[in-house]
């Protein structure tokens, strides 16, 4: 199996869990640029692995809006040199997409137990209340970032160049464990810091000088609001705020990492891969707050909507896995996912504590 990109948060992943079961092979971005045909072939014939899994790429959404022009070098003419480089030698690779191909697509229709008699789809999407429609991968797109055309870009191009080739779009991932090196945030790393700070002001001692913070953290908004009570202090209550109209999944790079064997097996093509959700990030987090409130954890958290972020443009990104699971791949839905990964972060983190 070789790795391109195995330093970063996804290849690094997959080279800890298959080290033990398969020869890995892990050329770093010094040794072997996607981005030079040559150099790759003469690494692919050197090694000759029945495996190629790519993973490099510019994942950072926001540097691929400021410098395109070098995005598209290494996110789409990289990835099909992969693709085509593979396809010449007779080796099965795996290429990386994201859910970012359908951002710009709304698909959006009311809540059902909203629509009256009467009263059209059309109508009714303008009202707050609406469900995304899953997306399928036979969807005609128009993405909306530089990123997201890209990705819709190389697997354009990627198949044209091999056939065969398996390409993934992959939800937002988020991982439990962040002892790597070189590794960018995620989901993770941002709510564990805002459940620390939590559990931090749950305990401060003097909270004379503390007045209420607003802090901005991606597109959640933290407020944390303090009490204190004549007879003694209550507890700082932290709200957490998710937009009620982000429609998206967000998966455990783990199930990632575990589903890459059965991809290896799939026929080439375009597949959705990861966990399925089909409402907001807000709803999201208020059911896994629920789930984690009834193991007492985050007592003092609460979430509420963010109705301004997306008002006027909602987003969805839900993804239908019918086709996956056709294919015996299955990953657990976000919110039960999320809740169990949470539970074990906080173990994790009270053990280093
Ligand atoms: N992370 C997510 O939540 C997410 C969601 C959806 C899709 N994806 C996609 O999943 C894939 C993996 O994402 P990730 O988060 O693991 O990415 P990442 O952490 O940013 O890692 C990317 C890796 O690619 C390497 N690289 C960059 N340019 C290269 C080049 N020209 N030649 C060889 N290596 C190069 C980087 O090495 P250096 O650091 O040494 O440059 C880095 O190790 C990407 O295709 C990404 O777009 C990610």
């Amino acid at each position: 199996m070789l790795i391109l990109g195995a330093r970063g948060f996804l290849g690094s992943r997959l080279v800890r869990y298959y080290q033990d079961k398969y020869e890995i092979i892990t050329p770093g971005h010094n040794q072997v640029d996607i981005t030079d045909r040559a150099s790759l072939e003469a690494c692919l014939q050197r090694h000759r692995p029945d495996l190629v899994i790519c993973t490099a790429a510019v994942s950072d959404t926001g540097r691929c809006q400021q410098d395109p022009q070098t995005s598209y070098q290494i996110n789409v003419t990289g990835s099909v040199n992969v693709a085509a480089v593979s396809g010449k030698l007779g080796i099965r690779c795996v290429l990386c997409s994201s859910d970012q191909v359908y951002n710009g697509s709304q698909n959006l229709r009311p809540h059902k137990q909203e629509v009256r008699e009467g009263e059209s789809d059309v109508a009714l999407t303008q009202q707050n209340s609406m469900y995304p429609r899953p997306h399928k991968e036979t969807e005609a797109l128009v993405p909306l970032t530089v990123y997201g055309c890209q990705k819709l870009e190389m697997e354009r191009q990627a198949l044209r160049a091999n056939g065969d080739a398996v390409i993934l779009r992959l939800p937002w991932m988020y991982s439990v464990e962040h002892d790597f090196e070189n590794q960018h945030g995620d989901f993770m790393t941002g709510f564990l810091k805002q459940a620390r700070e939590a559990a931090v002001s749950d305990n401060a001692d003097d909270r004379q000088n503390e007045a209420n913070q607003v802090e901005t953290i991606g597109n959640q908004r933290e407020e944390a609001g303090r009490k204190d009570g004549e007879q003694g202090r209550s507890p700082a209550e932290v709200v957490l705020t998710y937009a009620a109209r982000d429609y998206r999944a967000v998966t455990n790079v783990r199930e990632i990492v575990e589903n890459m064997e059965a991809v290896a097996a799939l026929p080439g093509g375009v597949y959705n891969y990861g966990s399925f959700s089909d409402c907001s990030f807000y709803d999201t987090m208020a059911q896994v707050m629920d789930a984690l409130h009834d193991r007492s954890l985050l007592l003092n958290v609460r979430v509420q909507k963010d109705e301004q972020h997306l008002d006027d443009h909602p987003r969805n990104l839900c993804m239908d896995l019918t086709n996956i699971e056709t294919h015996g791949i299955r990953f657990t839905p976000t919110v039960p996912a999320l809740a169990e990964a949470i539970c074990r972060a906080i173990n994790l983190m009270e053990r280093i504590d």
